[in-house]
């Protein structure tokens, strides 16, 4: 299809304001589970790039909490993590500094008593520092401990100092269905202030994502036409290549809805179909999410389909099935793919289906929101181009890349020149965003930590919201749990994922649309 490219002039970014981010206040980041993965390769990353940005204070501490006895070693071992994977040179002149504020406590998270130790130590830092009573508390362990940890911080008092602000982030998954959520919110509230909690999810941060409310709210021409009158329906897609690469415990318990559609997916939902807010405040932008999701009728069980991959072909390099994969069970029923159909009961969106899907071992990495719009009332032009793409008329396509190639596509029709009858072929107009502004490197987590440090909620989940994604797909869960999958496995790693998908949309008149990216 041809495309025109669009971009952004020099003189243009050059109006752009730069470093009027806001700096935190000094303060201490304690990562509960700072021997896992995250720590290593996005937390530590993103808090050295905001240093690197000069967005970090200068009296500021990281201590890292975890079960295993490390010592300075775990310093050294972060300092590994930030050039191997942030980018960064071992030789950047900041480094070293950064690492010296970077400190490891041993404790069991079940250890009330390592708690108290824990308070003591914190406050040593800060008066060796000059640092104050501020903290922020990531848990960034699995699951089962946040509770406890929250129920022990709140025991020792480090919740509620005097004369500090403190906060907690907390990492997905947010419990497990609608109950285990509940519950995680009962706990973390009798302890900590609603207006102290992050829940994250790294979407959030990611620029493509925010960038669909300034797509849509920064601009007045897609508004009007953003509604039920003029789009035919919308698909979201967020497919992985990638398997489990060795989570196979956390991800048999977890699967592709809880993993990716109940949080990530409904996140991308919020923001496409929500109404304008009043202002980008904590508030307005969370109460319009949360109207979206109580909008959507519950799921009728033939609407969702789930899928398992067998064994198959990532470009090149053969891959085992998921029942094959590490610590999986060789008769596993988790889904590796799930897709919904859903509809959202308001007056912008009645009627208008959205389909989602989220999926492992696809055929393509790509995160995409796409938008088909109605076609025109009557087809005036119907002599199609003989051959290629142009062998039919096709409907206005307006396309959402999250990822890899980060940028907005607007399909239309054109004449084909030279051609006597008329004959239409789309093209697409195409906004990329390395083309026009560089690439980013920011993961998504150096906003949302930067955030969660000045107290801004605007990028986190709120209780209900958690909870009313939870009531929507806690049934679904429930029943497939109920009924062990005859079928699995489904699709062939390296495709794009079980037929029965095919037939959800195929019920609606609609086909998935599978040349995703550019
Ligand atoms: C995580 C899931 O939340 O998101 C992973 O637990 C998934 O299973 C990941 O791979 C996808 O994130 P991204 O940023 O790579 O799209």
């Amino acid at each position: 299809m041809a495309t025109v490219q669009m971009s952004v002039s020099p003189e243009d970014l050059s109006h752009i304001p730069q470093g009027d981010e806001k700096i935190p206040e000094p303060g201490i980041m304690v990562i509960f589970g700072a021997s896992g993965d995250l720590t290593k390769r996005k937390l530590l990353p993103a808090l050295f790039h905001l240093e690197q940005s000069g967005l970090l204070p200068r009296q500021f501490a990281i201590v890292g909490v975890a079960r295993r006895p490390l010592g300075d070693e775990f310093a050294a071992d972060m300092r590994e993590g930030i050039i191997d994977f942030g980018g960064v040179e071992a030789s950047d002149p900041k480094l070293d500094n950064f690492v010296n504020h970077i400190s490891y406590f041993p404790l069991k998270f079940d250890d009330p008593a390592g708690y108290g130790a824990l308070k003591a130590e914190l406050d040593r830092i800060a008066k060796e520092k000059g640092i104050g009573n501020n903290r922020l508390f990531y848990l960034a362990t699995a699951p089962e401990y946040f509770a406890g940890i929250v129920e022990n911080l709140g025991a020792q008092g480090m919740a509620q100092p005097e004369n500090g602000k403190v906060g907690v982030v907390i990492e997905k998954p947010f419990g497990h269905d609608l109950d285990s959520a509940r519950e995680l919110n009962r706990q973390v509230n009798s302890v900590f202030h609603e207006s102290q909690v992050f829940r994250i999810d790294h979407y959030l941060g990611k620029e493509t994502v925010q960038n669909i409310l300034v797509f849509r709210f920064a601009n007045g021409i897609f508004e009007p036409i953003w509604n039920r009158n003029y789009i035919d329906h919308v698909q979201i897609t967020a497919a992985e290549t990638l398997g489990v690469e060795g989570r196979g415990p956390f991800y048999e318990k977890a699967g592709a809805l809880r993993d990716v559609l109940q949080n990530h997916v409904m996140e991308l939902l919020s923001f496409v179909a929500m109404e304008p807010p009043s202002s980008f405040a904590a508030e307005s932008v969370r109460r319009e999410k949360l109207k979206v999701w109580q909008a959507i009728p519950s799921v009728p069980i033939l609407n969702a389909v789930r899928g398992q991959y067998g064994p198959g072909m990532i470009g090149d390099e053969r891959v085992v099935g998921y029942r094959d994969e590490e610590r999986v069970d060789p008769q596993s029923g988790t889904e590796t793919y799930a897709a919904v159909r859903l509809e959202i009961e308001n007056w912008r969106w009645a009627g208008v289906p959205f389909y989602l899907r989220a999926g492992k071992r696809m055929k393509k990495r790509a995160t995409e929101i796409s938008i088909q719009f109605k076609q025109p009332p009557l087809l005036i032009f119907n002599r199609l181009h003989s051959s290629g793409p142009c062998q039919e008329i096709q409907p206005n396509l307006l396309t959402l890349r999250i990822q890899p190639d980060e940028g907005i596509a607007l399909r239309f029709g054109a004449k084909v020149p030279n051609t006597p009858d008329m004959a239409v072929c789309p093209v697409n107009m195409d906004f990329d965003y390395a083309a026009a502004f560089g690439k980013s490197s920011a993961n998504g987590y150096e906003r949302l930590l930067l955030d969660s440090m000045v107290g801004d909620q605007t990028l986190f989940s709120h209780r209900d919201g958690v909870e009313t994604t939870w009531a929507l797909y806690t049934p679904i869960l429930e029943a497939w749990a109920a009924k062990k999958p005859q079928v699995f496995p489904n699709y062939f790693a390296g495709s794009w994922g079980p037929e029965c998908s095919d037939h959800l949309l195929e019920r609606g008149g609609h086909t998935w649309r599978n040349n995703l990216g550019k």
